[in-house]
């Protein structure tokens, strides 16, 4: 299991929801045991590839989710990293001074959605069909204590777990689980999904 699936039980070690434990990380090997992906040696060799700088932060400028750090990072060697997990399907993000070429602007859709939802501060807000977890950053941005996505693409998964790598441990998490896989607990105070149905 990749390393991020595990902050996602951290966090909920903290939270009500650590009743579901088991029930979620069952969940996850089944789904991760019943359809392997082909290229998960390749992404997982990205993975050990990156850089891991001893302090970096994350910033948020004009919809753009930023990694920054003081020490230098070769530009090179991760834009190459980076570019091995593409399709980046949402953005923006900056690591580091790379920009990477995401294809979607999902930072337009979170200026149109963000007068029409309540103020996330303090929320525990979960993100149903979360993608490569950009919105999960808005979230916190926007103040929530946490923010639990699920998505069951594989690649995903491994950009989120790129950009949590690279970046101090913060209250995002990502399991790679379908709608129907979670619990009926009542556990959340907003829920998002979209693009979705
Ligand atoms: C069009 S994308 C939208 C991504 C993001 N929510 C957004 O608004 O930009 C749909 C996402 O839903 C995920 N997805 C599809 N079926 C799902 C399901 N049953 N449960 C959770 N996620 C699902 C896909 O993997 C994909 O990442």
């Amino acid at each position: 299991m990749l390393p991020v699936f595990d902050r996602f039980f951290e966090l909920i070690e903290e939270e009500p929801l650590h009743r579901f434990q088991r029930m979620f990380k069952t969940q996850t090997l089944n789904r991760l045991n019943e359809r392997p992906h082909g290229r998960e040696d390749e992404w997982q060799a990205v993975l050990k590839s990156l850089p891991n700088p001893t302090e970096p932060e994350l910033r948020f400028r004009s919809g753009v989710v930023e990694l920054h750090s003081a020490e230098a990072i070769n530009p090179q060697a991760l834009t190459e990293a980076l570019a091995a997990l593409r399709p980046w399907r949402k953005g923006p993000f900056n690591i580091f001074g790379v920009e990477v070429d995401a294809e979607w602007r999902s930072d337009w859709k979170w200026a149109r959605l963000a007068p029409h939802i309540g103020n996330l501060a303090g929320r525990a807000v979960l993100d149903i069909g979360c993608g490569n977890g950009y919105y999960l950053y808005r979230m916190l941005e926007a103040g929530a204590r946490c923010a639990f996505g699920i998505d069951p693409t594989r690649l995903f998964s491994f950009q989120f777990q790129a950009l949590q790598q690279l970046q101090p441990q913060n209250a995002a998490a990502l399991l790679p689980l379908l709608d129907e896989d979670l619990p009926d607990c009542a556990f959340f105070d907003t829920v998002f999904s979209m693009g979705v149905l």
